[in-house]
């Protein structure tokens, strides 16, 4: 990692990914490669600089397009690119009508509840295209929304999530999809950003085997909406055992409606996927970013499908025939891409599972890849982690069988992936480690899996059509096989990248663009590349390994958590007069925040100070969120100019050496806050 970057927090992330050995190469089986949907070389020829950007017409063929697209790529406001121009298409009658002729009777949706005693349920096609449409009729005529509108969701895991996505991609309203773990507060805040006027919740779902109340915090995010100058008019209660409160809030006159009451009004009524632009928004996913406020990422209608699409076909190996689970919550990035959209667009079976994977054992996820088949699993290194410690030898009592098996989300520590390989995939699967962001759309490194093996800790190259590089703080390329880290970033832009920052179109140019652009005002995509803000290392092979996040953003079993929302959480607590979060190594969740807090003069420190701040970030944010631990010290480490040295925190937590203290103001802090961390 460049010297620059010893100054943020995450430094010690990079340090202890890099010092990884470089670790041998696995075949794909003979079996895979056999039935890959992508087995010829060809493809990054094809899909070479020289041939961008009309090498992703591959991809937009997928899709059944209204109005066929004029021009690929516009790139005349650089860096705000629009795809396939002139193009209309809806992606809800990509993703469900236009399978009905031929897979009508096959399941799309199947829904497992966590509770075991609870049947699955198994949505047809033919099902989904019902339900969509009745919920799109409600929408446009209960709801009263229109193309362009927003809407916040803030769904547990269920069928209805997908429903409910599809039937506002149907009329073309701006769905913005909350995770479900996240605080009332936190879905306020992205009510208000986004301008949303109807929240759709469901009243409760099961996690851990308990009912959680849900409807309970679109109560919180109604009034802190208004708090802030915001009204929400409408909140559409879905029911989680229909006919049944699950929730014992009492409903709001006027505002609140429990949907499965109102769609009895909407049986039976049919509504029209409205062609739309390749390039108006399909949705916002808020993540976290540098500063207190998460940024609403605006995803594209055409580029998006297409891409999603596309490396659903070709990085995943999606044929319809697959039974295909992604474990992971349709409340991120992944799920939108790879259990909603990409899935559906090819006419899969996808499974959404709704509690946590070790309930009631570790053997639950391979129990259900029994009952249903399933033959491609998607899951992040936090649950792998997970399930190895709970059940390492749990897979090998089920019968399944994985052709597929990937990634996402973190790096995955060798010794895991091979569990992983060995024992979960029971060396038949091939295994892709997928590398990209919530603003990314899809994928950007991995292996094709039939192509190239697999290499345990590594992405491997940029996907076709994505061509990386990795920068140094000068903007020198360092060459593959350096041996030194720098800043990802990739030359060119491609379909599913995120269109702007809702709202908020300087911030989007200033945090991705301005770091590496070349030509101010420039039309030319090449004087644009994205900044990623991940460091990277390239080996010989051409394989990047991802080190980490170079910003103020931490990786909390996969969730991405800005530490400035964590620090600003804290500072609600009126005792509270400075917090600083530094990630601390954890066996199982990768990184976690541990949290520093300077009192107010005068402020006695005590236990139950300590835990009113934790309980502070729970309710700002989420339980996701809750620090490790919250150390009350009794002075920050400053530098002469007055800046808090997260580093040094860092160090502190995770028992490592300092390093260089001689530039601090207050270099005898350190031991002292060593002494109290030993405690
Ligand atoms: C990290 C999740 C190592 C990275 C899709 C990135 C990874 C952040 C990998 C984005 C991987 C994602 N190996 N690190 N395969 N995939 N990351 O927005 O730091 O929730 O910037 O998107 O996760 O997280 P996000």
């Amino acid at each position: 990692m460049a010297d620059k970057n010893t100054a943020t927090s995450n430094v010690s992330e990079a340090e202890i990914a890099v010092h990884w050995q470089e670790e041998g190469y696995y075949p794909s089986p003979v079996s895979f490669i056999a039935q890959a949907n992508m087995a010829d070389a060809n493809v990054y020829k094809r899909f070479s600089l020289d041939n961008f950007p009309d090498c992703f017409k591959e991809y937009a063929d997928l899709l059944t397009w209204d109005k066929y697209w004029e021009t690929t790529l516009d790139t005349s406001n650089a860096p705000f690119w629009r795809w396939f121009v002139g193009g209309k298409l809806n992606v809800c009658y990509n993703c469900v009508d236009r399978h009905l002729a031929k897979h009508r009777n096959k399941t799309a949706i199947h829904f497992v509840p966590e509770l075991e005693s609870d049947r699955i349920q198994h949505v047809t096609y033919q099902e989904l295209y019902m339900r969509v449409n009745e919920v799109a009729a409600m929408l446009r005529n209960f709801c009263g929304l229109k193309q362009g509108d927003r809407v916040t969701l803030h769904m547990p895991m269920v069928a209805e999530l997908a429903i409910t996505m599809l039937a506002c991609a149907r009329i073309g309203v701006i769905h913005s999809q909350v995770f479900s773990g996240f605080s009332g507060k936190a879905c306020a805040d992205r009510i208000v950003d986004s301008g949303s006027t109807v929240l759709i919740t469901m009243d409760g779902y099961y996690r851990s085997g308990a009912m959680q109340d849900q409807k309970e915090k679109a109560d919180i995010a109604c009034k802190e909406s208004e708090a802030q100058g915001h009204k929400v008019d409408k909140v559409m209660i879905w029911q989680r055992h229909p006919g049944k409160n699950s929730s014992p809030q009492p409903m709001v006159t006027g505002r609140d409606f429990i949907i499965n009451d109102v769609l009895k009004d909407y049986s039976h009524t049919y509504i029209e996927p409205e062609p739309l632009p390749a390039d108006v928004p399909l949705f916002l996913m808020y993540t976290s970013g540098t500063t207190g406020k998460p940024k609403g990422c605006q995803h594209s209608t055409g580029g998006y499908l297409a891409y999603t699409a596309g490396t659903s076909k070709y990085i995943q190996d999606i044929h319809p025939e697959d039974v295909y689970w992604c474990m992971a919550d349709i409340g991120w990035i992944t799920g939108h891409s790879y259990i909603v959209y990409g899935p559906l667009a090819l006419a899969a079976s996808s499974v959404i599972y709704e509690g946590v994977p070790t309930y009631p054992d570790a053997g639950r996820p391979w129990r259900i890849a029994e009952e249903l088949g399933v033959n491609i699993f998607h899951t992040s290194p936090t649950a792998i982690r997970a399930l190895r410690r709970a059940g390492p030898d749990e897979p090998n009592k089920y019968n399944y069988h994985f052709k597929h098996m990937t990634t996402v989300g973190e790096p995955i520590e060798p010794l895991v992936w091979r569990w992983y390989y060995e024992t979960v995939g029971k060396r038949e699967a091939a295994i892709v480690d997928t590398w990209w962001q919530t603003e990314n759309g899809g994928f950007l490194c991995s292996t094709i899996p039939a192509l190239s093996p697999m290499k345990p800790g590594s992405a491997g190259p940029g996907v076709p059509g994505i061509h990386p590089v990795i920068y140094d703080e000068e903007g020198n390329e360092i060459p593959r096989g350096a041996g030194k880290a720098g800043n990802i970033c990739i030359r060119n832009p491609w379909p599913g990248i995120f269109q702007t920052i809702w709202g908020d179109p300087e911030r989007f140019v200033r945090t991705y663009y301005e770091r590496y652009n070349k030509k101010k005002g420039s039309t030319d995509w090449r004087d644009w590349p994205y900044f990623a803000g991940d460091g990277a290392v390239q080996a010989e092979d051409g394989y990047y390994r991802i080190l980490g996040r170079i910003d103020d953003v931490i990786n909390v079993a996969g969730h991405r958590l800005g530490t400035k929302e964590i620090e600003s959480a804290a500072l609600t607590v009126s005792e509270v007069a400075e917090a600083a979060v530094v990630p601390v190594a954890d066996e199982i969740k990768g990184r976690v925040p541990d949290l520093y807090i300077a009192l107010k003069p005068g402020t006695v420190p005590s236990k139950e100070l300590e835990m009113r701040i934790s309980e502070a970030v729970v309710t700002e944010i989420s339980p996701i969120a809750r620090p490790r631990r919250v150390w009350l010290v009794p002075d920050m480490p400053k530098t002469r100019s007055g800046k808090i040295m997260r580093r040094v925190l860092a160090s502190i937590s995770n028992n490592q050496d300092s390093g260089d203290i001689t530039t601090l103001a207050n270099p005898e802090v350190v031991d002292e806050l060593r002494k109290m961390a030993k405690l």
